[in-house]
């Protein structure tokens, strides 16, 4: 497993199937992920490696992925943790494969099916509770400021892997001779969450499968 390419954009198919012989939970996803022969195999690592991250400091509630994708991320919160009642993907487009994708892994937990809706609605858009735990991977830019501004508002538990950055335009703006642009709009986000009354978990997950890897787990003190 070590040799395997995890960053890879190569799409998985039935016959990357050999590659997850495991019993584990991750590899019982990856098969499924490769049935369905609709994913690149670097978006399966990040939703996995995000999802089990996240799960180790919120469990339950409703998932909300923001910006969703293929939504694989809503799926592996709910496969880490049946407490959730349902999670709902949210993006402007939902792509074509995504039933596919939610079929196969329909199939492979009956115990799921129907509790994972996609609407193809905005972030800015759509209505979020202080019991739901929002999740987003790579909302790019700016996208990841409104995510965390939603949560916010609602006072909901919100885990962001930010994606492509723009310049800091907060208290950080024009220290990027010390600190990469990238890392000081994150700095920024963690620094809001704790204004807004968030306690923060500065998180990584493996360089290996995305270069774009801080990982932002916040949810509401004594919420
Ligand atoms: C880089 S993709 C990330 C997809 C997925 N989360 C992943 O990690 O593979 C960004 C997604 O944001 C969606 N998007 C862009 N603007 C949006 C908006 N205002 N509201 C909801 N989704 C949006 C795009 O359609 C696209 O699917």
């Amino acid at each position: 497993m070590n040799s395997l390419d995890h960053g890879s954009k190569n799409r998985l198919t039935g016959r990357s199937a050999a590659l997850f012989p495991g019993t584990s939970l991750r590899d019982r996803l990856a098969r499924a992920v490769c049935r369905a022969g609709v994913l690149p195999r670097k978006e399966l690592f990040e939703a996995w490696e995000v999802a089990r991250r996240v799960r180790r400091h919120a469990r339950g509630g409703r998932v909300v992925d923001l910006a969703a994708g293929h939504g694989l991320l809503a799926w592996a919160m709910l496969v880490l943790d049946d407490t959730s009642p349902e999670a709902l993907c949210v993006d402007v487009r939902e792509p074509p494969s995504a039933a596919k994708l939610a079929a196969v892994l329909g199939e492979e937990w009956p115990r799921l099916r129907g509790r994972v809706r996609y609407v193809e609605a905005r972030v800015e858009d759509v209505s979020l509770t202080a019991g739901d735990v929002v999740v987003s991977a790579h909302a790019c830019g700016g996208l990841t400021d409104l995510v965390i501004d939603r949560a916010v508002a609602a006072g909901a538990v919100v885990a962001v892997l930010p994606c492509c950055q723009e310049q800091p335009l907060g208290e950080l703006a024009g220290l990027d001779a010390w600190v990469a642009p990238g890392l000081a709009v994150d700095l920024e986000r963690v620094a809001r969450l704790r204004r807004a009354g968030y306690h923060v978990r500065a998180q990584t997950i493996p360089e290996d499968v995305t270069p774009k890897n801080r990982l932002l787990i916040a949810r509401p003190i004594g919420g």
